[in-house]
């Protein structure tokens, strides 16, 4: 008898969830059985960052069609999201449909098809706020009587209670937004502190450096990883491996993850020249619109291009440059593998970003991208990306007083003084490498005496850098390692 209860419970839970989607081609499909493997969230600042968040995490393992139950289309992501972690007060359904890619590996790997990757942004929420969500996705059907429907949810609903136990068709966590635009503090007087390293890796110290993060994650307000993010060497599955890792510390289902465009992000497919695809699938940043990708003509072989990336490479919007304030901070993602040529896409937009920031709002204004265009190491010194960001954004670095450039590519640590073309002037902005996230570190100095404009210079130790902000004229970096 109890356990009739129960079940009945059970039934009109389920019941009270069936919910209809819009599919792309506007017809209506019903939602049905939960997605077992919801694994890989993290979340990334919404356009918005004070009122929105964009949550992304993966799913895989549908329930198959069944003789009740027609399967079409691609699963739908839910957010389930409130202030308090007993009540999820409001549900969001994804409106547009999941990424998913296909991919040819080596002879060795073969192919490969990839998790469906949902992405969905919860808008209007309030500033320095601590929201709890969970994230779950539900296969779409079609043909299905609404009777037949509840007999299928009556099962369906019996099978999640089961996964429920296994914690697999369902992963949550929390976050706080970010202030409204100027403030110095959260509602509790905390101030603001962003991570940023570069070439993280899937390694011994990059768990070490995630490890560190974990421990300290309530003092952190952001984490910017300045691009070379899993190293996949054109292997599809360790992206997959990288966020395994990522799952197993809470920070990164707690605090936002910015990411920038590294050469081992480019991830070219070596037949068709595709280029980006698990950095533009598997992400999604507060973008100015889609991302153009444009193939490399002619493809080519992967070890080859990653010693030497052509520039520029075509691809605009999407992940690769964007904005975002947060706080008393105005922060740009560059991407130094698109062209950033004067009249380009992305040096238009750069320029009319460093026009419109209101420094009486965001005194702080921060650059980062993957190439340095300060470096005292020998590595990466002839780069291409390396000398034309020299010669083509320092000139709007310094005239528009950007207070710090971070970037990675280099495994190794540098600060350098204020520095305007090539001499210490107070006028120009720090450039810090802070590339010893986790790959490897040991890259030899260019020459033996330090240039003028080093102050510190490292690379036999792993870390990573904070930058925290005191007040409109006082901030602090730090190198942790
Ligand atoms: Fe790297």
């Amino acid at each position: 008898r109890m356990l009739h209860q129960q079940r009945f419970t059970v039934v009109l839970v389920w019941v009270a969830a069936l919910v209809q989607s819009q599919s792309t081609d506007g017809e209506r499909h019903d939602l049905g059985p939960p997605c077992r493997e919801i694994k890989h969230a993290h979340l990334a600042l919404g356009e918005e960052p004070s009122t929105s968040m964009t949550i992304s995490f993966s799913s895989s393992e549908c329930v198959s069609s069944n003789a009740l139950w027609s399967r079409s289309g691609p699963p739908v992501g839910i957010v389930e999201i409130g202030t308090s972690r007993d009540k999820m007060s409001h549900s969001i359904m994804a409106t547009q449909p999941p990424n998913q890619y296909l991919a040819t590996l080596t002879r060795k790997v073969g192919n490969y098809t990839s998790d469906f990757f949902h992405h969905i942004t919860v808008k209007d929420l309030k500033p320095s706020t601590r929201y709890f969500y969970q994230c779950s996705a539900r296969t779409q059907g079609t043909g299905v009587s609404r009777e037949q429907m509840r007999d299928e949810a009556f099962e369906a609903g019996h099978e999640s209670n089961r996964y429920l136990k296994k914690s697999v068709h369902m992963t949550h966590g929390s976050f706080v937004t970010a202030p409204l635009p100027g403030a110095f503090h959260d509602t509790r007087g905390k101030r603001f502190k962003f991570v940023m390293m570069g070439d993280l890796g899937h390694y011994e110290k990059s768990i070490l450096t995630m490890k560190h993060l974990d421990e300290n994650k309530r003092l952190v307000s952001a984490i910017i990883l300045a691009g070379d993010l899993a190293y996949s060497q054109g292997n599809h599955k360790v992206w997959d491996k990288w966020f395994d890792l990522l799952d197993q510390f809470p920070v990164f289902r707690e605090v936002s993850l910015q990411v920038a465009a590294g050469n081992h992000d480019v991830d070219i497919t070596e037949k068709s020249g595709e280029i980006f695809t698990a950095y533009e699938n598997r992400f999604r940043m507060p973008a100015i619109q889609p991302a153009i990708r444009k193939p490399v003509k002619g493809g080519g072989s992967l070890t080859k291009f990653l010693s030497n990336v052509p520039y520029p490479l075509d691809y605009d919007y999407g992940n690769a440059y964007y904005g975002y304030t947060y706080g008393p901070s105005r922060h740009l993602i560059l991407s130094s593998y698109s062209n950033f040529d004067p009249g380009s896409k992305q040096y238009t937009w750069l320029v009319d970003e460093l026009e419109k920031v209101d420094r009486s709002i965001t005194p702080w204004l921060i650059i980062i991208m993957h190439v340095p265009i300060y470096n005292t190491f020998e590595e990466h010194r002839h780069d291409v990306q390396h000398t034309k960001g020299r010669e083509i954004l320092e000139p709007l670095f310094v005239k528009h007083h950007v207070n710090i450039v971070v970037s990675g590519h280099v495994h190794a640590y540098m600060r350098t003084n204020n520095v305007a073309f090539g001499k210490v002037n107070d006028t120009g902005p720090i450039h810090i490498i802070a590339g010893d996230g986790g790959r490897q570190i040991d890259s030899p100095f260019l020459n033996a005496e330090p240039e003028e404009w080093v102050v510190t210079r490292d690379s036999t130790v792993f870390g990573y850098g904070t930058f925290e902000i005191y007040n409109s004229t006082i901030a602090e970096w730090r190198w942790i390692h």
